[in-house]
């Protein structure tokens, strides 16, 4: 039977989240694998879609197989199609859950999944709500005892503990959207006033542009194991922050079934000791966090002084993030893997 791959989803990271449901796609299909591709649209909505060619194609709203999904019919679990009359159960062994951002990365579209009996990727919805909580996520580090960069919330009654100028950050967002930089605090509270993107929540980080982003990955089936570190490259523009535009639009080769890759460095060219700490943060954070399946670690580093902090962690990463098992990995088997454990897990919570 073939497995799912859910994408989309009502998120500011909507687009992201297809063009990782196509890659996954693409990677599955390449190594032999069938794909029922499964698009939740902005609204909501469930569409089992053809087969996937452009992510624009949904984007701009091409004719799609317009039928819902039923999650359960007459008692037996499973997504099912709607039809005129009745209903036709699909097929498949799990759902790879491609969803960025929002209830879909949040832990909430893997509960509801598992509650129903569909056997799908990700973590417990305890894990992904912290995950993709910044504040939370940012106490939890703290409490750990794992370095990481003061966090606070932008609040309109009590004054930060630490002084300007601010990275401020959507509280439950990712992929840079909606970041921004502040002088100080009634700057950050002015934006947190306006900004569609910081009004359900924001934080406050110092702003410390000599920080060096670095990303490395784990994963927790068939036991753990953690890649290769990696920089991402800033762009000759010289933007204050890694920014989305660099993370998804730069382009460039990729070499595993047809990826594409932003600029980076992989291996990182940084000091086999910022690797090794790299390495023991992210097994700290696999162990605090309890997150599951596939994950990415965001780092930052003081490349004066070695120093190296956790900055977010990313529950279900994007496509991009496939890379950093290369060549330790083939992407098929990353995925593969993952998909095997959900199909294969009896207890989820
Ligand atoms: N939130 C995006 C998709 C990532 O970090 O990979
Ligand atoms: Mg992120």
């Amino acid at each position: 039977a073939p497995w799912a791959v859910v994408f989309g989803g009502p998120s500011p990271e909507h687009e992201i989240s297809i063009l990782t449901g196509l890659q996954a796609e693409r990677v599955l299909t390449a190594a032999g694998h069938s794909v029922v591709p499964i698009y939740w649209s902005p609204t909501g909505e469930w569409f089992r879609v053809p087969d996937a060619t452009e992510a624009k194609d949904y984007l701009e709203g091409a004719p799609r197989d317009s039928v819902v999904l039923e999650a359960r019919v007459s008692g037996e679990p499973g997504l099912y199609r709607r039809k005129k009359f009745g209903a036709e159960r699909l097929e498949i062994q799990a759902a790879l859950l491609c969803l960025h951002g929002g209830v879909g990365e949040g832990g909430g579209a893997a509960a509801v999944f598992s509650l129903l009996g569909i056997p799908a990727t990700g973590s417990t919805l305890f894990a992904g709500a912290v995950g993709m909580d910044k504040l939370a996520f940012g106490g939890l580090m703290h409490a750990a005892g794992i370095p990481s960069l003061p966090r606070e919330a932008v609040s309109t009654i009590v004054e930060p503990s630490f002084a300007g100028p601010y990275i401020v950050k959507p509280r439950f967002g990712g992929s840079s959207i909606g970041i921004e930089i502040a002088d100080d605090i009634d700057a950050a509270r002015a934006l947190a006033a306006t900004s569609v993107h910081l009004r359900t929540g924001a934080v406050l980080e110092p702003y410390r542009p000599e920080l060096v982003d670095l990303n490395i990955a784990f994963r927790t089936h068939p036991s753990l194991e953690i890649t290769q570190l990696e920089k991402p490259l800033r762009g000759e523009a010289g933007s204050a922050l890694y920014s989305y535009a660099e993370k998804y639009l730069a382009g460039g080769a990729g070499s595993d079934a047809g990826l594409t890759s932003a600029p980076r460095e992989f291996p990182a060219l940084v000091p086999e000791a910022v690797h090794a700490q790299a390495r023991a943060l992210a097994e700290r954070v696999a162990e605090v966090t309890r997150l599951t399946s596939i994950v990415r670690v965001d780092l930052l580093l003081d490349e004066a002084t070695g120093e190296l902090f956790v900055n977010e962690v990313n529950s279900i990463p994007g496509a991009l993030s496939l890379y950093l098992w290369a060549p330790q990995r083939p992407a098929a088997t990353v995925l593969l893997d993952a998909l095997t454990e959900a199909r294969d897990r009896r207890v989820v919570f």
